[in-house]
């Protein structure tokens, strides 16, 4: 069936693989990638799929709702896939508000969006929402930190701690409210920490290899003994694709990869991977590790339950950390060009500030 969707933040790293993904898996579907374009959007991401007949790129703010309601009416899209963000959790505790307005006021004027065409397309005599569905993607950072044991389970409390997370917990419980409120047909996905091609280098891993590979500092924060559950974001790609074609309607799925690393040990193995790949001398990189200050209200451990998504629809993870590591570290070795134009610009003067580099 011929579908019209949009997916918000296509541009940025998640939304880049989910965007491909549908592209090439639904010829049939036209996408349309919404995206701002911010310091972490980059259109050499997609340039792969740029001739392609069902793919259009529309530079958009989801605050501007004038924006909005222009490509709501021009498109008339089904469905909607949301993953613009700020999404970096050391940038909202120095600006907080950047992560209210996108991530809180933005989400509800998509929501609005979505409410208005929707209700003004359905069919007379129709079903109101009839083939529509909004897909939130958001995060395992909703539910706080986890102690040394357990996991987050879909009907966890939330418990955000950052700035980041509290803005993200704020546009679930919005997303939720237009199902209970209105009827909106709505699905929730919170996935754990994700890590691949495209990931701008803020974020640990990029962030780790670009570092090794220009034999710079690696700052780790406070004891480097946090710990997070990893996925390869292709296999997050496809368990979006999962959820939005099959998830139940107003249920939440969580999406994680079985795959817990405590920092130190996640900068060690990509140090060893990296010595080999780059023919340096065993235990070199590793030189680079510098404990640095901790990150303000430093969330101890997560891991996620993904047992929901694997029994009711039959996701799981596709590749090991090892492979997916591999992989990814192979892709910025051979992807410098892409490396060199996002590190030019803004993100360096605020890595320099951190960290006097
Ligand atoms: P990202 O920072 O790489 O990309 C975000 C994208 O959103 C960029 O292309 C940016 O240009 C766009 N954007 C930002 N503000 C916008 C605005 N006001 N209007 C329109 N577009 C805007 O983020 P990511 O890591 O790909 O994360 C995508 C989504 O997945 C986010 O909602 C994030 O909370 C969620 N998530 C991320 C992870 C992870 O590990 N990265 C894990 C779980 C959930
Ligand atoms: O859990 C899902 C979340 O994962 C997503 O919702 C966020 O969008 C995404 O950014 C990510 O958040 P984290 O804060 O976990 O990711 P980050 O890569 O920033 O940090 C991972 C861990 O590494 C964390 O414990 C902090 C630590 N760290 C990070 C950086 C950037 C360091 O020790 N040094 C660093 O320089």
């Amino acid at each position: 069936m011929r579908k019209t969707i949009i997916i918000t933040g296509g541009a940025g790293f998640i939304g880049s693989h989910v965007v491909r993904l549908f592209v090439t898996k639904y010829p049939d579907y036209r996408i349309i990638n919404l995206d701002a374009l911010t310091y972490a959007g980059n259109l050499e991401n997609l340039r792969d799929l740029e001739q392609s007949p069902n793919y259009i790129f529309r530079k958009a703010n989801i605050l501007n709702t004038g924006e909005l309601e222009d490509i709501f009416s021009t498109y008339q899209p089904d469905g909607v896939i949301h993953l613009a963000a700020e999404s970096h959790v050391d940038r909202s505790i120095l600006s907080p508000l950047d992560f209210v307005y996108t991530n809180v006021i933005g989400t509800v004027n998509l929501l609005n969006a979505a409410k208005k065409h929707w209700l003004q397309t359905s069919s007379p005599g129709g079903g109101k929402w009839e083939n529509t569905r909004f897909h939130h993607v958001s995060t395992d950072e909703v539910f706080g930190a986890l102690g040394d044991t357990g996991f987050f389970s879909e009907d966890t409390k939330y418990d955000p701690h950052s700035p980041y997370s509290a803005s993200k917990a704020a546009s679930d419980h919005f997303v939720r409210s237009y199902h209970d409120t209105y009827g909106l047909p709505v699905v929730l996905t919170n996935c754990s920490n994700n890590y691949g091609p495209n990931h701008f280098p803020e974020k640990l891993i990029p962030l780790f290899i670009n570092n090794v590979i220009n034999q710079k500092p690696l700052p780790v924060y406070g004891d480097g003994l946090y710990t997070r559950d990893w996925l390869y974001v292709k296999d997050h790609a496809v368990a979006i694709d999962t959820v939005f074609h099959r998830g139940k309607n107003s249920e939440t799925y969580n999406i994680g990869g079985f795959n817990e690393w405590k920092n130190i040990d996640l900068v060690k193995l990509l140090c060893r991977l990296m010595d080999e790949k780059l023919g340096r001398s065993k235990g070199e990189s590793e030189q680079l590790i510098t404990y640095v200050k901790d990150r303000p209200g430093h969330d101890r451990r997560y891991a996620i339950d993904a047992s929901k998504i694997n029994k009711e629809l039959g996701w799981k993870p596709s590749v090991t950390f090892e492979e997916g590591l591999s992989l990814t570290i192979d892709w910025y070795m051979e992807n410098g060009e892409w490396l060199k134009h996002v590190t030019s610009g803004e993100y360096m003067k605020y890595y320099q500030e951190q960290y006097g580099d």
